[in-house]
């Protein structure tokens, strides 16, 4: 599995302990776009970098952090063909996967932890989408992105 993770300065720490976790987890080839210290950057230009790996096919699954999560997500599902979920509890990051075949994680690095950062990671992954009715809502929410007036 390959996953493209990537944060504002306001989630360089948590960015690092998920990387561990997905060390930990294994058979995952991590591409990290950054950013990589604590000078202020802009969550648009970390989610559009990620996303692209995702829409482009070069990543599974993409992480995006900021410091609430909040900005990084918002960005994230502006851009064509991903379903971002801002995830900080274990249910919502299966329900997502389950449900919403999310294809971008979101977490807020002022918001949680480690700890709970790792469950919800591990949860976001291993779930599995159940297609049937959800594909259905999902379909309708991708042809949302075809519906946009230029
Ligand atoms: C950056 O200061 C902060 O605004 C950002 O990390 C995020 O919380 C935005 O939603």
């Amino acid at each position: 599995m390959n996953i493209t993770i990537g944060s504002d300065h306001g989630a360089v720490a948590l960015k690092d302990a998920v990387k561990a976790v997905l060390a930990d987890i294994g058979g995952i080839e991590v591409s990290d776009v950054g950013t990589f210290g604590t000078d202020s950057v802009d969550y648009p230009d970390i989610a559009e970098r990620v996303c692209a790996d995702v829409t482009g096919g070069k990543a599974d699954f993409g992480i995006v952090l900021c410091g609430t999560g909040l900005g990084i997500s918002i960005a994230a599902n502006k851009i064509h063909g991903i379903r971002c979920a801002l995830c900080h509890d274990v249910f919502s990051a299966k329900k997502a996967r389950q449900h919403n075949d999310a294809n971008v994680l979101a977490m807020g690095g002022r918001v949680i932890g480690p700890g709970p950062a790792e469950e919800i990671v591990r949860a976001f992954l291993e779930a599995k989408f159940e297609g049937g009715r959800h594909a259905r809502r999902v379909g309708k929410i991708m042809a949302l992105e075809s519906s946009e007036k230029e």
